[in-house]
């Protein structure tokens, strides 16, 4: 028997050593100690991690690698933020938002994020951004899923013209229902988006993920009317709420009744950890609230927490690196994710969850699933996140299509040893 590609010696996320990935016509063929067999194409995984591709459930593409069109936001406040590209929105020309979405795409790619769900601003009459995106998207197909979310950042009733925006933006091809109701005019208003997106979303068959409570009034509730929108339009397993920062301020008691209500409804929860840290709390002296909605609990009772991006250098957010291990880096310490199983899991929020929360085709590591793969210079999950580490191979569908040399360091350091390399450490626990 021949395959198209064997990865021999891998150690998989769920902590299985000397495992052989084979691979046929793009897809996984067989996974088990030992295939053999031969194969065009051997990548000899050294022992390292093997993982499904990152997946970033929450970005915006239309914005990114904008950082100073036209002026830095002073204040680095969410409010400024969005004055900011409200600014910017005039300006944009459909080339420019392709070539840097590109370039964002290339960086993707080169640290093994494969799928990326994109919210796209749909308050701008010309929808130039989502043609843009819709145009990058056919672009960048054959190497990365694009998954685009029609988002009235300026607030679907605030806006004049979002509500039938958003129709035309569903109608281009866009294939979630976005919202914003903490930035509605009023808590009614945002309730009342919630419900209509909902039902539009519900007729269309779509799936709905809405910057939900993005603020730290603890009495912003979005959340429980998304919830239930959800339950009573079957819409289980279809909805996320992004950011859900609000929760974080949250009183206890209320908290114990909404958490059953997301689990009951089947609600998804992103939380973004680099984004969430910077911009919540600015109105606080001390003590500074960290603002990153409640990941272990909601995690406790079942709910799926992914951690996605958001941003990277454009109005909001001057860093970032479409590197989805500093995001988990970043979650696990605003969230204290510190115990093993904990840290364990961090890997997954930034990989099998976001996959399962966009109900993405064929991904993850069983025969036949997508042969879509990264090997990373860690040991296992835990390490990934600690190091960031090193992409040293990303596959798409069998093939290679990012390199990476290892990461280490030439020492000259009399009576220590030559070669540093902080992946050959190895913790004394399991
Ligand atoms: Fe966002």
């Amino acid at each position: 028997m021949s395959f198209d590609l064997i990865i021999r010696n891998a150690t998989l996320p769920d902590g299985r050593t000397g495992i052989d990935l084979a691979v046929t016509s793009g897809r996984i063929a067989a996974v088990e100690p030992g295939i053999a067999a031969e194969a065009a194409m051997v990548i000899d995984a050294g022992g390292h991690l093997v993982s499904p591709p990152f997946v970033d459930c929450h970005f915006h593409m239309d914005a990114t690698l904008s950082l100073g069109l036209p002026r830095l936001n002073r204040s680095g406040t969410l409010l400024e933020g969005i004055a900011l590209w409200g600014e910017l929105k005039p300006l944009l020309t459909a080339e420019a938002v392709i070539a840097r979405a590109l370039r964002y795409c290339d960086l993707a790619v080169a640290q093994g994020l494969l799928a990326v769900r994109s919210h796209v601003d749909i308050c701008d009459d010309r929808l130039l951004a989502v043609d843009a995106l819709l145009e990058v998207k056919r672009r960048v197909a054959p190497y990365l899923h694009l998954e685009l979310v029609a988002f009235p950042q300026d607030g679907y009733y605030r806006s004049p013209s979002a509500v039938e925006n958003l129709r035309r933006a569903l109608d281009r091809g866009v294939e979630v229902v976005g919202g914003i109701p903490h930035f509605e005019r009023s808590m009614g208003d945002g309730a009342a988006s919630v419900r209509a997106l909902c039902e539009l979303a519900a007729a269309r068959g779509l799936r709905v993920d809405m910057h939900c409570d993005e603020t730290d009034d603890p009495l912003s509730r979005h959340i429980e009317t998304l919830a239930y929108e959800t339950q009573r339009l079957g819409l289980a397993g279809r909805v996320a709420g992004s950011h859900l920062t609000s929760m974080h301020s949250m009183d206890n008691y209320y908290v114990s009744k909404l958490l059953p209500l997301m689990v009951e409804a089947g609600v998804a929860a992103i939380a973004n950890p680099l984004i969430n840290i910077v911009l919540q709390g600015r109105h606080d002296t001390y003590p500074k609230r960290r603002g990153m909605t409640r990941v272990a609990e909601m995690r406790a009772m079942g709910i799926d927490v992914a951690f996605g991006q958001d941003c990277t250098m454009d109005p909001w957010y001057s860093l970032g690196s479409a590197d989805m291990l500093d995001v988990a880096h970043m979650g696990l310490h605003v969230g204290q994710l510190t115990s093993r199983d904990a840290m364990r899991w961090c890997f997954e929020a930034v990989t099998t969850i976001p996959a399962r929360i966009m109900g993405l085709d064929g991904y993850g590591l069983e025969v036949g699933c997508h042969a879509d793969l990264v090997v990373l210079q860690a040991a296992d999950p835990i390490e990934a996140v600690r190091l960031r580490a090193a992409r040293l191979c990303v596959i798409r569908r069998g093939r290679v299509i990012a390199e990476s040399e290892p990461r280490r360091t030439t020492l000259a350091i009399e009576g220590r040893p030559a070669v540093v390399d902080a992946s050959s450490y190895a913790p004394p626990v399991g």
